[in-house]
């Protein structure tokens, strides 16, 4: 419990409420980039960046990014925004949400170094990574249905999962192009440096807004600790 610190009830939420879950399958994705870049979020991105979620006319729901220990662990929180309108999907029951409370409908839990968990819409998915070498990470996902889903509901959960995530996700898709670009823009001499969010480049927060890049830094921070490097001359 003191390893999940205040990441437990965002993990509660995430994992249907009580954690009653049945395994419903495993893919898994090699992403053509460092693990580090894999692990860096930024609320701002999805809007910008999945095409995806325009053609689907889908926006994000408030929320909030918080730091859940000292240890690196960070954990978002917003709101359910189901798409409205879609015209590009025959099927819209792909992002259908099914569940029965929006305020709980989006939650995100990315324990230090490299697992991630999530819940939008009715997927319910935890992410292991491992680093194959430095230019590639392996991520395997992990699916769930809640033992009390009827039929219906865990082919629903079934078939959203592996639309949204994965090989063939729609989400994991986009962000496999995007994690390659960060990762051929990362060899580019000089610094990348989190700026939106940030106020005092010295001072660590525990508490983000919902598309703040900021969050990454109390990850960054504890890697360097536990690395054992020195912070560089500002
Ligand atoms: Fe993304």
């Amino acid at each position: 419990m003191a390893y999940l610190g205040d990441s437990q009830n965002t993990l509660r939420e995430l994992l249907a409420g009580d954690g009653r879950l049945k395994l419903l399958g495993y893919q898994k994705v090699r992403y053509d980039t460092n693990w580090k870049s894999y692990t860096d979020n930024d609320g701002y991105h999805a809007p910008l960046l999945h095409q995806a979620f325009k053609m689907l006319n889908w926006q994000g729901g408030n929320g909030r990014q918080f730091t859940a220990t000292k240890r690196g662990h960070i954990c978002f929180e917003s709101a359910l925004s189901v798409a409205h309108g879609p015209t590009v999907l025959k099927d819209k029951s792909l992002i259908e949400f099914k569940g029965q409370d929006p305020a709980v409908g989006s939650r995100i839990v990315s324990l230090f170094p490299t697992f991630v968990s999530t819940k939008h819409l009715d997927v319910i998915n935890l992410r292991f990574a491992t680093p194959i070498d430095a230019e590639t990470v392996e991520v395997h996902y992990v699916y769930f249905a809640h033992q009390d889903d009827d039929e219906d509901m865990v082919r629903h959960r079934l078939r959203q999962s592996s639309n949204l995530l994965g090989p063939c996700g729609l989400i994991s898709m986009e962000d496999a192009s995007i994690f390659h670009r960060i990762h051929i823009g990362n060899h580019t001499p000089g610094s990348a440096i989190f700026q939106k969010g940030v106020h005092d480049p010295l001072k660590l927060e525990s508490e983000f807004l919902q598309n703040d890049e900021s969050g990454n830094l109390p990850r960054w921070e504890y890697y360097r600790s536990v690395m054992g490097f020195e912070r560089a001359a500002a």
